[in-house]
Formats: structure tokens, sequence, C-alpha cells
């Protein structure tokens, strides 16, 4: 069933005019600048911002040197059904989630699996040493230092099984404190997925943080799922629980709109939208990076 409401449009293609105009401003900057400089290599580290918990993160291997996004703009500006459909009011409304402390539960085709809690995972472990700064384009236009360790530190730790052939992700779950669980704008609770050699690819960060701070509410604390060459609704927020399957999970977006929200949703600009235009770069200028990971397979189709 195809949804027709504007409040199911998940990216920021419903966009302010002067939001949009300031982004065309940077898209202008930008143009050109994006694929050739992703894989060029370590960046300076910027200026270290004192008090600031991540500031002396290092810049990762495939940062962007692209112009950032102001702050301003991207905390305050999010998708985040679980409060409400609007853009603006998820900052203050996100306020209510209690973010520390977090479990995470890992279950499925792995043979570690059980709850572990977040605090512990970062503290305690080597992951905290790999996280690192990342500017990624995101699609849309927005360039967000995200602060995080590729997801695939973590499913080697948890010895992905020969089955595993999928990951799924799930957003916490608890209509009391998230009023959008209470209406059927979604299927919840919002659950994403990737096929295993996606996830394993070393773009694919599981966030804690932004900029040079933990991650806002809004924008998906404690933990979020950022894969720099998909489509924003990827970016699972607030994760509770990782599963390890043989088989493609159902996802939220592709269950409420499959003619529009496809499973892989890569970045294609060869592949419109039935309502938008989706010109920007084949996965979102991460080709080079990328591609391999789809070889012959028809991109229209599974899309
Ligand atoms: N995760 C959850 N749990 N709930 C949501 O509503 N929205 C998605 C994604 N992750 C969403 C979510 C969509 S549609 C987008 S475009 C991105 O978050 C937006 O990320 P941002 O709000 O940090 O810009």
């Amino acid at each position: 069933m195809l949804i027709k409401t504007e409040t199911t449009i998940p990216s920021s293609e419903i966009t302010g005019k002067s939001v949009f105009l300031s982004r065309r401003k940077f898209i202008q900057a930008a143009a050109g600048a994006a694929t050739a400089v992703l894989s060029g290599g370590l960046l300076s580290t910027p200026a270290r911002a004192a008090g600031k918990r991540y500031a002396d993160v290092p810049q990762g291997p495939y940062s962007a040197q692209l112009p950032v996004t102001d702050l301003e703009y991207v905390a305050n500006y999010t998708n985040y059904y679980e409060f409400t459909t609007n853009k603006e009011d998820s900052t203050r409304l996100a306020k209510v989630l209690p973010t520390s402390p977090w479990t995470v539960t890992v279950e499925g085709a792995a043979e570690k699996t059980g709850v572990f809690h977040l605090e512990d995972l970062l503290k305690n472990h080597p992951l905290q040493e790999r996280i690192y700064r990342f500017r990624c384009v995101e699609a849309w236009s927005m360039v967000v230092p995200w602060i995080g360790f590729p997801l695939r530190d973590l499913l080697k730790r948890l010895r992905p099984t020969s089955r595993a052939r999928f990951v799924e992700f799930t957003t916490l779950y608890d209509p009391k404190l998230m009023p959008g669980q209470r209406s059927s704008v979604l299927h919840w609770p919002y659950v994403e997925g990737l096929r295993i050699n996606e996830a394993m690819h070393p773009l694919t960060l599981l966030a804690t943080g932004m900029y040079d701070d933990p991650l806002p509410n809004q924008n998906g604390a404690p933990l979020c799922l950022i894969v720099p060459w998909k489509y924003g609704f990827k970016s699972i927020k607030a994760i509770v629980r990782i599963r390890l399957l043989q088989d493609m999970p159902k996802t939220a977006w592709n269950r409420s709109a499959p003619g529009e929200y496809g499973f892989y949703a890569n970045v294609n600009p060869h592949v419109p939208h039935p309502r938008w235009s989706q010109r920007t770069e084949l996965f979102n200028g991460y080709a080079e990076q990328v591609a391999s990971l789809y070889t012959g397979m028809d991109l229209k189709k599974y899309f």
C-alpha cells in the first residue's frame, strides 16, 4: 500500500525554503569536490574544542573534505517518527528519552549473543580506540561529522556464523514514552537492515556522537546506524537490538510503502522516485568504495 500523505516522506525532501536555498548554495560550493577527496587519506584534525567529549577524535580514512553543515541545522531539523512527523519538534520531544544506561540485545546467527551494556562496549573495549571522526556526505547534501566506529568491529567480536546473511536493527519500542508509536504512521518498532557485506564494509558506522559531542537524542542517541551511500531512512536511531539473520529482514519503510522504499536504498540518480527528484551522485559519491558490493545486480530492480 502506498502511503500518500506528506508525513511519510522520510528524508529532508520536505524542506523549508530558506533551508533549501542555503543547501543549494552549499551544493554549488561543493560541486565536483566530493568524489575527488573521498579516498584522499587522512585529513588534518581540526583544532581541539575545549571541554568537548569527542574533540580529540581523529578523522577517519574516508572523510570527505567538504564544508560541514551547521550543527544548528543538523540538530534541529530531524526525522524521528517515534516522537513526531514534524522535523522541528523532535528536538524538544525526544528529550524525554533516557539514553543511559542503554542495552543492546544481540540475537541470531552469531557465536556471541546476549544483552550488552553500551557503556561497557564503549569504555572497556578496544572499540573505543576505533571511534573516529567521519564526515559523511549525506544524501540531500548535509555533511555531518559523525563520531562512531565501524559496525564491522562489533560484528567481528560477535562472530557471525555462516548462516548470517543479513543484519537487522531495531529501535526502542515504548509507546508510553514515544507518542508516535501510538499512531499507525509507520510499522513499529522501526526496523532497518543491511546485507552482511554492506554491514561489514568499513564505511558503515555505528555512531555515538556528532561534531564534538555525544549524539543529541533527536539525532539517534545513544546509538545510530550511518550508511553514507544510502538514503537517510536507513540511519536507524536509538538501536536496542541487532539480529543476524539468514533471510532479508522486513524493514519499516519497505513494509509501509514497498514501491517507494526498497531494501537497498542506495543513493541512485537512475532510479527515479515517484514523488521527488533524486538527482544526486550514484552511491552518494562513494562509488569507488562500494560499487563492488553490487556487482552483477540490477540496481533498478534492487533499489
Ligand atoms: N530512526 C528511527 N528510529 N525513527 C525515525 O523516524 N527516521 C529516519 C532515520 N532514522 C527515523 C530513524 C529518516 S526517514 C531519516 S531521513 C534519518 O533518520 C534522518 O536523520 P536525522 O534526523 O539525524 O537527519
